[in-house]
């Protein structure tokens, strides 16, 4: 049974449908979720999931490295196997990624490798793509760089705003990441393409 921990910022909503598909048929538990942020309504959310949480706060640091060895200590204390970040607004530097390397899924609001960073659904829009969505990946030392475990798609509309667009693709991410997940652990990296 891999041992999952969840990194948010957040409102933690791909965090609860992770969370969710585990206490379901999966083999894969949540033993954390983690939050850089005290204030992240997703920790409410795990806690009332019966999911154990912990808060390392960005800001009480001087630099990454403690903060990333604080995180790292929560981890080991939840002997997680796995991390899943999930609206976690970090990035991780190189060394934690080292540590965690091929052990570590993103969910990432475009259709990588188009659109890295922020904004990327104003940017879809602003480019005149004719679809936008979402992705898994793994997590490597370049930010949203990983092999993509899967997509989902969806087509975009002439009407559609950032807004519009992200509240039509969350949904999407709520289905893809738990997919993802539930293969990741059984061995799967077969790339899971959702046509919405
Ligand atoms: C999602 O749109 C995700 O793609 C991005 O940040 C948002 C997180 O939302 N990484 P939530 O905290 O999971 O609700």
């Amino acid at each position: 049974m891999t041992r999952v921990a969840v990194l948010i910022s957040g409102s933690g909503s791909n965090m609860v449908s992770l969370v969710k598909a585990m206490q379901g048929d999966m083999a894969a538990e949540p033993v954390l979720v983690l939050s850089n942020r005290p204030d992240a309504g997703g920790l409410a959310k795990a806690a009332a999931l019966g999911v154990p949480t912990a808060v390392v706060d960005h800001t009480a640091f001087a630099d990454r490295a403690s903060f990333e060895g604080a995180v790292q200590a929560e981890l080991v204390a939840a002997k997680a196997d796995l991390v899943c970040l999930a609206g976690f607004m970090r990035i991780l530097g190189a060394d934690f990624i080292r540590l965690w390397a091929g052990r570590t899924l993103n969910i990432h609001p475009s259709l990588l490798p188009k659109y890295k960073g922020l904004n990327t659904h104003a940017r879809a829009i602003a480019a005149g793509d004719s679809e936008a969505g979402c992705s898994v990946h793994e997590v490597t030392a370049d930010l949203d760089d990983g092999p993509v475990l899967g997509h989902a798609r969806l087509d975009i509309r002439p009407d559609d705003t950032p807004e519009t667009l992200a509240a039509r693709i969350l949904p999407l991410e709520h289905q893809l990441y738990p997919e993802v997940l539930r293969r990741f652990v059984a061995g799967d990296r077969t790339p899971l393409v959702i046509q919405a």
